[in-house]
């Protein structure tokens, strides 16, 4: 089958490492499934793994992509769960399972025609959703869900600032929030981004490193080092920060000051539960919010989306039909 792999790292390069082509079809443990894709989306995983970072020499070549939906083999439209819990891990939170993986980590990923994954890792697909949309979910959408309603345990009125309005993540974030009747403000680097942020529902944007007019309830972070010092300072006394992505760098200054004097809490948050995308699908389809798609190409393209998410010009999703 036809599929996109890391056969090497590169830290600066990360396109070096990508190799598009055939490989073997899926195995098929006892209790899995195969699933035939028929669309998956791109996250900046992909481009981490490129790097070399979460995966080790010995495990290339991977399959990459952690989001994707496709047809079971009875024939139901499904989307893919990307988190991997440990089989005796029981029915708790299995992003805190220390032995849970994502796809494309210790199991090939979903840039290939057919997947195999653990039964339970499949949600029905609602049909007002197309595959394109449905394969948007696992990742950017399901941790941004994860860290408005769950991490930062935020309600409708409250405000939220989220960082890096143009990524996977921020545009879900603000279109989730705006859904939910949360008080919406973005930054970003380019004004051409801040204006499509708004017209995603974010109330107000600003740039990167702007003042703010007020302090906000929570902060919305992935992008790491470059907004870190805003994210701390834009808390209001009490508020939270959620972080769950450092794009451009993981040691920025801790700025324990402003975290103690004023109280705020720094909480972490990775993915999300079956039981959270389950409840994001459902939010999706009954609100009728579908998620930024950046572009559609087939996956014989692949190379010319990992290029743009390097380049960082995207707003939205890069997904790629199969
Ligand atoms: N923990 C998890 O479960 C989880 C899940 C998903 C993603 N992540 C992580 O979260 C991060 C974002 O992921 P994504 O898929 O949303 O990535 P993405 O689509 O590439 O978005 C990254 C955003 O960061 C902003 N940015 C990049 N460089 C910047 C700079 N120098 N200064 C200010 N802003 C900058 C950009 O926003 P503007 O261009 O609008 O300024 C960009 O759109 C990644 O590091 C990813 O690994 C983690």
């Amino acid at each position: 089958m036809f599929a996109v792999t890391a056969t090497s790292f590169d830290a600066e390069n990360p396109l070096n490492g990508l190799t598009l082509g055939e490989v073997a079809e899926p195995v098929i443990p006892e209790g899995w499934v195969l699933v035939d894709l028929r669309a998956a989306a791109l996250n900046h995983h992909d481009l981490w793994s490129l790097k070399g970072v979460g995966l080790r020499p010995e495990q290339l070549p991977m399959i990459l992509g952690c989001d994707g939906a496709g047809v079971d083999s009875e024939g139901n439209e499904v989307i893919v769960h990307a988190v991997i819990a440990d089989p005796d891990a029981g029915d708790g939170d299995e992003t805190l399972d220390p032995r849970r993986s994502l796809l494309s980590e210790r199991f090939p990923g979903t840039l290939a025609q057919r997947i195999a994954v653990p039964r339970r890792n499949l949600i029905p697909k609602p049909a007002s959703l197309t595959f394109e949309e449905a394969a948007c979910l696992p990742t950017s959408w399901l941790t941004a869900y994860r860290m408005l309603f769950t991490r930062a345990g935020l309600r409708p009125g409250d405000t939220v600032l989220i960082q890096g309005a143009g990524g996977g993540v921020a545009t879900a974030a603000i279109v989730l929030a705006r859904a939910a009747g949360l008080r919406v403000w973005a930054t970003s680097r380019s004004d051409e981004k801040r204006a499509k942020a708004q017209e995603l529902g974010a109330h107000a944007t600003f740039a990167t490193d702007e003042r703010l007019p007020e302090r906000v309830d929570a902060v919305i972070e992935t992008v790491g080092k470059a907004t870190w010092a805003q994210s701390i300072r834009a808390a209001r006394p009490g508020g939270v920060v959620v972080v769950s992505g450092a794009t451009t760098g993981d040691d920025p200054s801790a700025d324990l000051t402003q975290v103690f004097f004023l109280q705020r809490s720094v909480i972490g948050s990775t993915m999300g539960t079956r039981g959270e995308l389950q409840r994001l699908v459902s939010m999706v389809d009954s609100t009728g919010v579908r998620p930024v798609i950046d572009s559609v190409r087939p996956l014989s393209d692949a190379r010319s989306g990992f290029a743009d998410m390097f380049g960082g010009d995207h707003f939205g999703k890069i997904v790629f039909s199969i």
